[in-house]
């Protein structure tokens, strides 16, 4: 098990409840239901890393049908049963994200919190399922934290990057839709995505098949 896997596995075993789980929030990011609005309420859902719930629970309440994973089983137990008391249903998967294997596509996925967390090695793992994963026109929504000037001191966190710097990384494949910085000093930036056509463009120029 990683140092990160032992890391999120404890907090989630400390917590008697949810909202003793130090990033638990009930409330639903803005350019997540822009997302859900955007695609008109229905489809393929993933949330990567969906710790407590609350945001599957929200996109299936909304019309998806999510799939959820998290590679800590202590959060899925949460997350669990706020979808049963909401009465809606998830599929739920106890899974590492960079070794989580579907066939499955996605019309929308959410990464709250999750991806700021990887390495080097991990982060190209994550990018390449990521743009397999997500249809084309499909959105991503993406909580980081955030940097605002690449020299200097930056927002303490884990692998906190500038906006451009998210940009460059995801693109020409995600083209970023909108974006805000969370206000009240916290270190977070949100983004929501689009899927171009590009990875598919590249696919196919690698297989001879243009
Ligand atoms: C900061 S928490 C955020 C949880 C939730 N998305 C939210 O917004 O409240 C990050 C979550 O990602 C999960 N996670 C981290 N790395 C992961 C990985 N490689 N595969 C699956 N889940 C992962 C952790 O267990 C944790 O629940």
């Amino acid at each position: 098990m990683s140092n990160l896997e032992f890391y999120y596995k404890m907090a989630y075993c400390r917590a008697s409840d949810e909202s003793q789980v130090h990033w638990h929030r009930e409330e639903i990011p803005r350019l997540l239901k822009d997302a859900v609005e955007a695609l008109g309420g229905s489809g393929n859902a993933l949330d990567i890393g969906c710790g407590t719930g609350v945001n599957s629970v929200f996109m299936a309440d909304h019309g998806f049908h999510v799939t959820a994973l998290d590679f800590a089983p202590e959060a899925l137990t949460f997350a669990i049963k706020r979808a049963e008391k909401a009465g809606v249903e998830v599929d739920f998967k106890a899974a590492d994200v960079t070794k989580f294997e579907t066939a499955e596509k996605f019309d929308l996925i959410l990464d709250s919190g999750c991806f700021h967390g990887f390495n080097d090695r991990s982060r190209l793992v994550y990018r390449d399922r990521l743009l397999k994963w997500l249809s084309v026109g499909g959105q991503y929504v993406l909580i980081h934290f955030g940097k605002r000037h690449t020299i200097g001191p930056g927002f303490i966190g884990p692998r906190a990057r500038t906006k451009e710097k998210v940009e460059r990384f995801f693109g020409p494949d995600l083209v970023l839709e909108d974006f805000h910085p969370e206000t009240g000093g916290k270190p977070l930036f949100h983004y929501r995505f689009r899927r171009t056509a590009e990875y598919l463009n590249r696919a196919k120029w690698k297989s001879g098949k243009h």
